[in-house]
């Protein structure tokens, strides 16, 4: 996973009526609409994004790869922190947005769920687990660098809040880690081939809640175009995908879908 430059943010006002109805048209003959969704689509339900204001990015850089693996002082610094902010991760609920997400599934116009994020809300929200690629892993599993052994994130946090604040692997003592990628790390190999297999087969891609400034995962969208699907961003900044995209909506991601699923029909 790779950074790249980003643009000069410019915070948006509430979506216009305008946007979304253009949105709604927009969509209205799409068969096959695949979501491409960030952190944005999480906020709304207490997540912090990465990139906005107040962004993860504003307090604490996440660990790279390499600093991970070479650094037990990084290790346990990241478990530390960690430990505080993961129950909150835990209790997250799906908000409208990931709801409205899962009726346009059932209603049998979105194939695919392509995520950035590593909340799990999307399944949680109803989306089939099968159809939802997870490009940047889950929080919710957390597995031993050095043999492989895996636990869920609830099993992990019981024994921190049970005094190990810095657990390690109960097999053989090994560094633990979450199954989620670092920058500097390779994006799994199955969950990057299935987006891109999404990404062709679409004829719509529905943008939601990211700064698409994170490399492979922004090249999905590009890729989609090529292929001849419309693109749609719903986001609350300007992206450097913007001038790509066929409608963009300026505004909140959850009344923004919320009002695209029902006049689908959901
Ligand atoms: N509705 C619409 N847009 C929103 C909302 C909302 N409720 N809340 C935030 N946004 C927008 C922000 O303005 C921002 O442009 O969502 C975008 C989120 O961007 P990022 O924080 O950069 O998140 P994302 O694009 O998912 O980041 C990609 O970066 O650090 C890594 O691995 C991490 O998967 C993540 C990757």
């Amino acid at each position: 996973m790779q950074p790249i430059d980003q643009p000069t943010p410019t915070v948006s006002p509430a979506a216009s009526p305008g946007a979304v109805a253009d949105l709604i048209a927009m969509l209205l003959p799409a068969r096959r609409i695949v979501a491409f969704t960030g952190a944005g689509i999480s906020t709304e339900s207490g997540i912090p994004d990465y990139r906005g204001p107040g962004g993860v990015w504003e307090r604490k850089a996440p660990p790279t790869l390499g600093d991970f693996l070479d650094n037990p002082e990084t290790q346990q610094a990241y478990w530390e922190r960690r430990r505080f902010t993961y129950p909150a991760l835990l209790a997250a609920e799906p908000n409208v947005g990931h709801l409205a997400l899962a009726a346009l599934e059932r209603a049998g116009r979105l194939i695919g769920v392509i995520t950035q994020n590593i909340d799990g809300l999307h399944q949680r929200a109803g989306n089939d687990p099968d159809r939802v690629v997870e490009l940047h892993g889950t929080a919710h599993r957390v597995g031993c660098i050095a043999c492989s052994a895996v636990w869920s994130g609830a099993e992990i946090q019981a024994r921190q809040d049970a005094g190990e604040s810095f657990p390690r692997c109960v097999l053989c003592g090994g560094a633990l880690r979450t199954a989620t990628v670092l920058f500097g790390e390779s994006l799994p190999p199955d969950a990057l081939r299935r987006a891109a297999s999404l990404a062709q087969a679409c004829d719509a891609m529905l943008i939601v809640g990211s700064s698409l400034v994170v490399q492979p995962a922004a090249s999905l969208p590009v890729l989609a175009r090529e292929r001849g699907a419309k693109l749609a961003i719903v986001n609350r900044m300007t992206t450097p995908l913007d001038a790509l995209a066929d409608v963009r909506v300026a505004g909140d991601a959850g009344p923004t879908l919320a009002a695209l699923a029902a006049a689908l029909g959901t």
